[in-house]
């Protein structure tokens, strides 16, 4: 079946995954994580494609984050479901048994910023933009964030971003160790392919160990952590509250929040 918000293509042996939704700066909806996850598990031991591109439609945005038009009004039950499915799809990311290198070509915030830290690797254009601003809508990452900015960055430093809900840019984000390089938009896909080309050399078999054994360290043993499970909990949690109302229609009216702390 034709994919509504996302492009997929096989060229030389990488399947690129483009997230088609520029209008709304690529922003994730429900339906185009399944899609993602779709175009992922019909690849996945396909012989032509040695490896996965994730990127963005346009050059303003990667991914602007999960849809808020779309979980705005939602019951925890859903955010607890749409955060579960999150983190199932972003799993398959990080286990994929083929390198998966996110090509981050503008915004990625929220959800986006997500996306890219379950690739294997992130190279990042110049204008790139990386934050975690759930907290402004009073509301937590829901697809792993505050896991995996832990993991990249170090606990005070991925705080600091979770805590303000402030963005970095590039270079910032080069220095902290988020992105492996910065290069100028225009080079962006030329990087990556030099990237994969040189991996789809080396023998495949230990290239998926090796994926494999530095996840491992990551999740002592059991694959979906307690970090992992605690997130789901509390992200579908602020769904009860009026703070979470009130910053999500506060962003879709165009205005700033007034959170009560309730
Ligand atoms: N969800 C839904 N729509 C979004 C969106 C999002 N995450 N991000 C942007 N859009 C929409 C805007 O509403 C706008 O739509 P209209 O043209 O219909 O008004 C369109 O995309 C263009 O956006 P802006 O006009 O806001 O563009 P800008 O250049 O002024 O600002 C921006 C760009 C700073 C990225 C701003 O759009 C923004 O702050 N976006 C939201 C970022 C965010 O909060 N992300 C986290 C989402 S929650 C999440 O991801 C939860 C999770 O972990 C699972």
């Amino acid at each position: 079946m034709q994919a509504e918000n996302i492009l997929t293509e096989v060229r030389d042996n990488t399947l690129y995954i483009t997230i088609n939704r520029p209008k709304a700066l690529n922003a994730l909806s429900i339906k185009t994580i399944v899609e993602i996850d779709e175009a992922l598990e019909e690849y996945m031991y396909h012989e032509d494609v040695k490896g996965v591109v994730i990127t963005g439609a346009g050059e303003k945005a990667f991914v602007a984050g999960a849809d808020i038009s779309e979980f705005s009004d939602f019951t925890p039950e859903q955010g607890k479901t749409m955060s579960e499915n999150g983190h199932d799809t972003f799993d398959k990311i990080e286990s994929y048994p083929k390198p998966v290198i996110a090509a981050v070509n503008g915004y990625a915030l929220g959800g986006g910023c997500e996306l890219a830290m379950a690739c294997h690797m992130r190279i990042a254009s110049e204008n790139a933009i990386f934050g975690q601003p759930e907290v402004n809508l009073g509301l937590i990452p829901g697809y792993g964030g505050t896991q995996r900015l832990p993991e990249l960055i170090g606990k005070g430093k991925a705080l600091e971003l979770l805590l303000t809900g402030d963005s970095i840019n590039a270079a910032m984000a080069l220095e902290l160790g988020l992105v492996n390089d910065v290069v100028p938009q225009s080079e962006l896909m030329k990087r990556v392919q030099e990237i994969l080309q040189k991996i789809y050399t080396k023998g495949p078999v230990a290239v998926s160990k090796i994926i494999q054994s530095v996840n491992a360290h990551y999740r002592s043993g059991s694959y979906v952590g307690d970090g992992y499970k605690t997130e789901i909990s509390q992200f579908s949690a602020c769904m009860d509250s009026e703070d979470f109302r009130e910053g999500t229609a506060a962003f879709l009216e165009k205005r700033k929040p007034q959170f009560q702390g309730r």
